[in-house]
């Protein structure tokens, strides 16, 4: 009873996807029993019924048409009828109900004496083939028909199983779908707890906690790499993605696999699928098709931004695109599966059903899919990325109106119907976001010829969220309808105070037209229309842990500096460490103000330079670095100037007295196991640096916790990268 139970499992699982399909579904009104419409809209009583049915269709003739019209007003098929379903061991109450129920339905009302009497009928007065003198199908049979009872146990075992399997597919891929909830639900649970009961997380340091997290919930899937993209000749391909991803995904297509597989199998003498080869097309489209179906709704809203999971979950957007790309690819292998097989199917007849505009859609559908898996590939993606973006949108549509009109007659329409709600939804809190924000003029400047900041007033109710994202919109005619993620910090500075600031590495796209229009604006400077989508993300739990270590790179500081300093507090015995990684010292000319802001805070800061002797573009200090002792001899010959430079290194250091400089790239391993030696508690990590560091500060961690069994030791990460 092994397979029931699983059915069950399944079953109870998909609860709410059940209670919908069969809300929504004509359930004991129409259905097909012919053998080529694929929907058997959860039937289960009727099973024996229907065979029946068909046997007696196939077998004798009573009226001139063969209908339930005829099944019930006939009074002698009426007794064939009754006798059919009571052929065989068992409780016949429900066939016998499904009976009543289907001639309600078609307007005749039969009382239990009537079926009593039609059954009398049938003992009393049946005839077999044989007891009829010149029987023939053609004509009309004026007795009850006793029907070949070996062939009534065929019919129901083999059209039973193809009516099934129609059924089943609803409920096999409710428990494809079944299997996110369980995980969403494990997810929350670990998410919510360590909110919520920071103290009794902080308690598991055991042995089994540790080897938990060492090998299932921290590291990458193989080695290292995480961010770094996976390469082919110098292409990337693809993302790793986390060795906790990789196990989800690995069971679920484990699942998909028993799902799509499970009883399918031929019985000799099928009375529908009339060979091996017909029959396992036939189970197998219908199985995959449907399956196929059920994911629709799932993979929009994995990729959409407003995504109510996430919130609940705590799994960032990140994931969500992980899984995305593979419950999508997967959606699309069953598809492919389906029509090929029904191609297969219906060979011989294909120059008919070629011109159905149920199957037309759906090849164009199909179509849709398998482009929008190759159209999605990492090297494409990253390197135009608008235009992926675009085409994705646009195929998904397609995939979706394809899908949507080829099961129009069907009652799996309901999937659709979910998907585009779905999206809807996700546009419609875009817009409202944006709404929300309003369109301001921001102020945005070119820094250090390499960084672009944008400083916006927000409104008062919009909230902040230390360590979150907002997608920005620029008002110029050519980038307008591209939306950018970055993070943001709150402005420091006086002037600007309730204002929101981006700081935009300059890159190919989007910020390479700003980039170009800045450096010809008097003071590298602007005022462009902007709004911003937001805010999502999420901030870390970093204030549950004793010490909180925040590491960023280069342009990856905003978020962290924003949540470090939510954090700071000089009452609080809380160890904040702040750790950034630039390049050379240019690179802190726009980040200047932030950092001596610091000042007063209990984060301890630390600058690592990775290129020291890098001294270019130190005039972009001149303003900012009092000149205390009044930059004398700034102009002066060659051999002067590396003093002066000296001298101004000197300034910019004894400017930021509370800031510690290295002028070395930090040894990742040394850092993180220092942090971990220093910190008398627990301990968290957060980082966002370029994705090298960050797989190194991510298996750096996980490599110290064995050694220190008894800390709780967590890392976060918050860079997030996608395209
Ligand atoms: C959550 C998050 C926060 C970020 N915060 C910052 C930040 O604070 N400072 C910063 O400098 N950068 C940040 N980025 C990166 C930033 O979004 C990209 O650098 C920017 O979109 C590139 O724009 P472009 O048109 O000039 O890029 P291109 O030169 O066209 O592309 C450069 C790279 O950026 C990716 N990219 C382009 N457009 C998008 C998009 N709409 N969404 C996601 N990725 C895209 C591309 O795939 C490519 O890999 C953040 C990214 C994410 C996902
Ligand atoms: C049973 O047979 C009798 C006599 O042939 C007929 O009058 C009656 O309608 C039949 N009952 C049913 C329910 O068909
Ligand atoms: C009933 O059907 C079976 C299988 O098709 C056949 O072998 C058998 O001879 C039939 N019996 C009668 C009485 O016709
Ligand atoms: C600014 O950077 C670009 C390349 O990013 C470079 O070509 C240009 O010369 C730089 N300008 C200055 C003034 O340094
Ligand atoms: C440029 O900046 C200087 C000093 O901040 C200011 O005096 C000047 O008016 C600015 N020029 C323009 C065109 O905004």
């Amino acid at each position: 009873m092994k397979v029931a139970g699983i059915k069950y499992f399944a079953l109870a699982l998909s609860f709410a996807n059940l209670a919908l399909a069969k809300t929504l579904s004509p359930r004991s009104s129409s259905y097909y029993v012919d053998t080529h419409g694929a929907y058997a809209p959860y039937v289960a009583n009727n099973y024996d019924m229907l065979s029946c049915a068909l046997q007696i269709s196939s077998t004798v003739t009573f009226c001139t048409s063969s209908s339930y019209d005829c099944f019930c007003g006939n009074e002698y098929a009426l007794a064939t009828m009754v006798g059919c379903i009571h052929y065989g061991k068992g409780s016949k109450f429900h066939v016998s109900h499904a009976l009543k129920k289907k001639c309600k339905a078609t307007g005749y009302d039969l009382s239990n004496d009537d079926m009593a009497d039609a059954y009398y009928n049938y003992t009393t007065y049946g005839k077999t083939k044989a007891e009829i003198p010149g029987f023939s199908i053609a004509a009309i049979t004026t007795v009850p028909f006793i029907l070949n009872g070996t062939q009534t146990m065929l019919y129901r075992k083999t059209y039973g199983h193809y009516m099934r399997n129609l059924d089943n597919s609803l409920f096999y891929g409710s428990g494809m779908i079944a299997f996110w909830v369980v995980i969403f639900f494990l997810e929350a649970t670990s998410f919510w707890s360590k909110k919520l009961f920071p103290r009794l997380v902080k308690k598991f340091t055991g042995p089994i906690s540790m080897y938990w997290r060492k090998y299932v919930t921290l590291p990458a899937t193989l080695q290292r790499k995480r961010h770094q993209p996976m390469t082919v000749f110098g292409i990337p391909y693809g993302m790793m993605p986390s060795r906790k991803e990789s196990i989800v995904v690995f069971f679920w297509i484990a699942l998909v696999f028993f799902c799509n597989s499970h009883d399918i199998y031929y019985t000799v003498g099928d009375v529908t699928l009339t060979s091996k080869r017909v029959a396992y097309l036939k189970y197998i489209t219908d199985r995959s098709g449907i399956t196929g179906t059920t994911l629709m709704p799932l993979l929009i809203l994995f990729s959409a931004r407003n995504n109510f999971f996430s919130s609940v979950t705590g799994i960032n957007y990140n994931s969500f695109m992980v899984y995305h790309r593979w419950v999508s690819r997967i959606a699309f292998i069953l598809i492919a599966v389906h029509s090929l097989t029904y191609y297969l199917y219906y060979l011989e007849q294909w120059s008919y059903y070629r011109q159905q505009r149920y199957m037309q859609y759906g090849i164009a559908g199909t179509l849709a899919m398998g482009v929008m898996c190759i159209q999605g590939f990492m090297y494409l993606r990253r390197n135009w990325y608008e235009i992926f973006l675009f085409v994705h949108i646009g195929l998904g549509c397609v995939a979706i109106a394809g899908g949507w009109i080829h099961v129009d007659t069907l009652g799996y329409k309901w999937f659709y119907y979910a998907a585009t709600a779905v999206w809807c939804f996700d546009r419609g809190i875009r817009i409202i976001r944006l709404a929300l924000f309003g369109v301001r003029k921001a102020e945005v400047t070119l820094m250090a010829n390499e960084t672009i900041r944008v400083v916006v007033k927000k409104p008062f109710y919009w909230p902040m969220i230390p360590g979150g994202h907002g997608f920005i919109y620029f008002f110029r005619p050519t980038y307008c309808w591209q939306s950018h993620p970055f993070t943001y910090v709150e402005s420091f500075n006086q002037n600007t105070l309730g204002s929101i600031e981006m700081y935009m590495k300059v890159k190919g796209g989007m910020t390479h037209s700003l980039y170009k229009l800045l450096s010809k604006a008097p003071n590298k400077s602007k005022s462009i229309w902007v709004s911003i989508e937001g805010p999502y993300g999420e901030t870390t739990p970093a204030s549950r842990y004793d010490t909180a270590v925040f590491i960023a790179g280069g342009n990856g500081i905003p978020g962290i500096f924003h949540e470090a300093g939510a954090l700071a507090d000089p009452e609080s015995k809380q160890r904040i460490h702040l750790h950034w990684v630039i390049p050379n010292l240019k690179t802190l000319s726009w980040f200047y103000e932030p950092l001596k802001a610091l000042r007063n805070t209990n984060i301890e800061a630390t600058i690592h330079i990775t290129r020291p002797h890098d001294l270019d573009g130190l005039e972009e200090f001149e303003g900012l670095v009092e000149d205390d002792e009044s930059g004398t001899e700034k102009k002066g010959s060659d051999s002067e100037s590396f003093v002066t430079e000296s001298a101004i290194v000197y300034r910019i250091q004894s400017s930021l007295p509370h800031v510690k400089f290295s002028f070395t790239k930090p040894d990742t391993d040394a850092l993180v196991n220092d942090e971990i030696a220093e910190a008398p508690g627990s301990i968290c990590f957060v980082s966002c640096c370029n994705p090298i560091m960050v797989d190194d500060i991510r298996y750096a961690c996980c490599n110290a916790l064995p050694a220190n069994i008894g800390k709780r030791i967590d890392y976060f990460e918050q860079l997030q990268v996608w395209a």
